[in-house]
């Protein structure tokens, strides 16, 4: 994202650094696990020079996982929502599900690639992402919700999605990492925009 910036006046004594308007560094930075390098230190493979820092390449890795994980769970529940959705809307809805499920698969490839090439492991287990994730999930052998309770979950879980990509945002800002926050914004605007579409249909 491009933005003016004073010049850099960060101090390598300074503490913890704080979001925008003096918030705390988003919540993403204290969820665990923590994504291990790679290559870990010593490998014989060169050391990653891309001109942000190792410990700024850590924490933005670390709230991309968190956002993947996110990202994850909602793809996974909207296409659960796709196979179990019935009722009058049924065409509507499993065709704008499929819709919304098919476009975050893709994106998340671009997610996980990313924390790669900041020099981090991307999680990639159903463990690991509930473990990251905000968004509860939601089971369907047994039992699915109504429609309209599919479509309140999808609203909330998208606006969950953002929520984590705004937090993400600031730590990529903070180290000055614009192609991460070129991606997340990207996302932003696609789950902000998901969000309106679905509440529009419980107006
Ligand atoms: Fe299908």
């Amino acid at each position: 994202m491009a933005k003016s910036k004073t010049p850099k006046q960060k101090s390598a004594a300074a503490p913890a650094k704080a979001g925008k308007a003096g918030k705390p560094a988003g919540k993403s930075a204290g969820r665990s696990p923590q994504p291990a390098a790679s290559p870990a230190p010593e490998s014989k493979a060169p050391a990653i020079d891309i001109g942000i820092p190792d410990k700024d390449r850590k924490k933005i890795a670390q709230s991309l996982s968190v956002f993947l994980a996110d990202a994850y769970t909602l793809y996974l529940k909207t296409h659960n929502f796709h196979w179990n959705v019935t009722g009058p809307m049924f065409n509507a809805l499993h065709n704008m599900f499929e819709q919304q499920y098919t476009e975050q698969w893709n994106a998340l490839d671009d997610i996980a690639e990313r924390i790669r090439a900041l020099g981090y492991n991307a999680p990639g287990s159903y463990a690991e992402f509930i473990g990251l994730s905000s968004i509860k999930e939601e089971p369907g052998l047994e039992t699915a919700p109504d429609w309209r309770e599919m479509v309140r979950q999808l609203v909330q879980g998208n606006e969950a999605v953002c929520r984590t990509a705004r937090e993400a945002i600031e730590v990529a800002d903070d180290g000055d990492d614009e192609p991460t926050e070129d991606l997340l914004i990207q996302r932003l605007q696609t789950h902000e925009k998901y969000a309106w579409m679905l509440r529009s249909l419980l107006q």
